[in-house]
């Protein structure tokens, strides 16, 4: 059969073409890291040789432990995307009833209680880490509650401790959304290893990306033994089925992508650094732009720049957000609606604005402004002086 040539337009390219105007181009919140397409050949050549494509082979097995040994974890499970290795990390702990967790979050941290027939009760959060406020957890707990879902939102480590202790007092397990924790340490490690689960997210907007792609980090090999068997139909072998499993599994081409990702993440995290270091250095002196401080991590990511738009400075944050959009500069309210504005969750008693104030204030002043390894010094400076010509 006579081959077809390629006649689509690569998404990107069309977008951009509709949204450059003039000769400036758009600076998104967020642009993936990727390594040259030459050097990710020989991956293909290899899975082309073997055929082997998905079903736990070579690469994702290279993965896990390349993984474990770069985070500095002792069990990890790879998943095709954060939100199942969610929703499965729920089903391996048969976690059900009433879930405390945060309405300061990406909404697939609840959607993954929703899909495990699991009411999500929301509690509020602290207003420096925007995290969830241990003192507001215990008011929560009723006796359907069995477990807590915080997140490390922006890669800011929770108070892991108070939460444990809470945790230990009621019987709880902790499961973290830990999507925006890739490489976070705290003074004893990653911080992946705290609570009963961890789930990271590798969504090309992330810290490290395979496209697509998330990890479960376990603290034995049995529970890792029962998330594999639950990522994968629930099957043990060839004619044994224990569980109602999904198909969480991640493929070989996203394995191996991971594999030679892996190589460029350091490099990738030291751009991420000096950017925000620069950021806070331009920003600090501006009336009114509260830069967000990180919650007294060991190691950072550098994953996202939220800043906070206060009253004392001249613009609202809906207004220097489309200050920068006409400028072509794409920042993100990060996270505004609250999960809990969503109609799946607003009827909820926790969901009320007056159980929220910290989450509700903090979702009407945040911007996140754009951060990733390509970022340049002069587009940097493009966007402070957007951000400063309000200011004088
Ligand atoms: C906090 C949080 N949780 C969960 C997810 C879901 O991860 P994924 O997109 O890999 O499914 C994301 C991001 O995408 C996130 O930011």
């Amino acid at each position: 059969m006579q081959k077809q040539p390629l006649a689509l337009v690569p998404p990107a390219q069309a977008a951009t073409e509709k949204v450059v105007s003039g000769a400036t181009s758009p600076i998104y919140v967020t642009q993936p890291a990727l390594p040259p397409l030459e050097e990710f050949m020989p991956y293909l050549e290899a899975i082309w040789a073997n055929k082997i494509l998905t079903n736990g082979g070579p690469f994702h097995q290279q993965l896990e432990k390349a993984l474990c040994e770069y985070l500095g974890v002792q069990h990890l499970a790879l998943f095709s995307n954060g939100t199942l290795g969610l929703v499965t990390a729920l089903q391996a702990l048969r976690i059900t009833g009433e879930v405390i967790t945060t309405p300061y979050s990406f909404v697939a941290t609840a959607h993954s209680l929703l899909w495990n027939g699991i009411k999500p009760v929301f509690a509020d959060v602290h207003p420096d880490t925007l995290n969830l406020d241990p003192a507001r957890i215990e008011a929560a707990i009723t006796p359907h509650t069995t477990a807590i879902m915080p997140v490390h939102c922006y890669g800011h480590p929770c108070d892991v401790q108070a939460i444990q202790k809470i945790a230990d007092n009621y019987n709880l397990k902790v499961i973290y959304d830990a999507a925006h924790a890739f490489g976070v340490q705290d003074a004893g490690g990653s911080v992946l290893r705290h609570g009963d689960l961890s789930v990271l997210s590798f969504h090309a907007t992330k810290v490290f990306n395979t496209f697509e792609g998330g990890a479960i980090i376990c603290p034995d090999a049995k529970t890792k033994q029962r998330i594999d068997h639950l990522k994968n139909f629930g099957f043990v072998d060839e004619t044994t089925v224990v569980a109602p499993g999904i198909n969480g599994k991640m493929s070989e081409i996203n394995a191996a992508f991971g594999m030679l990702q892996l190589q460029y993440v350091g490099d990738a995290l030291a751009k991420r650094q000096a950017i925000d270091t620069a950021y806070r250095a331009a920003l600090h002196n501006v009336p009114g732009i509260r830069c967000v401080q990180d919650a007294g991590q060991q190691v950072s990511n550098y994953s996202y720049f939220p800043i906070m738009v206060e009253p004392d400075y001249p613009l609202s944050r809906d207004a220097l957000y489309q200050k920068l959009k006409d400028n072509h500069i794409f920042a993100r309210r990060y996270f505004y609606p609250l999960i809990t504005d969503f109609p799946m969750y607003r009827g909820m008693p926790s969901a009320s604005r007056e159980n929220l104030p910290e989450a509700t204030a903090a979702a009407q002043k945040v911007l996140c402004l754009p951060i990733y390894p390509a970022l340049t010094l002069e587009q940097q400076d493009q966007i402070v002086a957007v951000i400063r010509e309000a200011a004088v």
